[in-house]
């Protein structure tokens, strides 16, 4: 049992349990790609991590790229405006491209890359996310083809997520305590 951090209210996914989400994701991957080449883009800097555990869980070929958005700025509010920071090296005109998500959220951010991406000609694009948060009377902008597991709608940490760039190094995923961040 990981030692839980003091500002971390709850662990609501351990080390164990994320290591059976991604080898399970990891799975339906290799199957639905098995005969394909797919270029797996990683949303930086949250799903770093989550990436880094999926692509060894893929066993067919694929290339990596990242991609870099902003939208949440250093606070816990999705401001609805998406920003390209940094964009792919790579072409990816009649390429089958997943995109590596940490967290769902209203799918703004999501529904926006996957707009861009499709202007430039791929053969596919689905979405891979580690999370979806679970907001009541909301529907998320995108329904990711994976799903790693649902969340509730708090402020979630760890395993790459932050909160003002704090919090990414944690071994699990946690509930931030609000007075962290209110
Ligand atoms: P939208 O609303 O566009 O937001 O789907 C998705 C992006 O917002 C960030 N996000 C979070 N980051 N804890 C975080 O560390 C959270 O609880 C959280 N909710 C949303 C995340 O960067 C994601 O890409
Ligand atoms: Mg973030």
């Amino acid at each position: 049992m990981e030692a839980l951090h003091p500002d971390v209210k709850d662990i609501l996914l351990g080390e164990d349990e994320i290591r059976d989400i991604v080898a399970r994701m990891g799975a339906e991957i290799s199957q639905d790609y098995a005969d394909k080449n797919p270029l797996v883009v990683a949303v930086l800097r949250g799903a770093v991590v989550f990436m880094a555990d999926l692509m060894r869980a893929i066993d067919c070929p694929i290339g990596i790229d990242f991609m870099a958005v902003s939208s949440y700025g250093d606070g816990a509010k999705s401001s609805g405006v998406v920003r390209i920071v940094k964009d792919l090296d790579t072409k990816i005109e009649g390429r089958d491209i997943l995109i590596v998500e940490d967290i769902l959220d209203s799918g703004l951010t999501l529904s926006y890359l996957i707009d861009l991406l499709k202007g430039r000609g791929p053969a596919s694009v689905e979405v891979a996310a580690f999370l979806v948060k679970d907001v009541p009377g909301n529907t998320p902008a995108v329904a990711p083809r994976y799903v790693g597991a649902h969340v509730p709608d708090e402020f979630i940490v760890g395993y790459g997520l932050d909160f003002a760039e704090r919090y990414r190094n944690l071994p699990y995923i946690g509930i931030l305590k609000p007075e962290v961040y209110k």
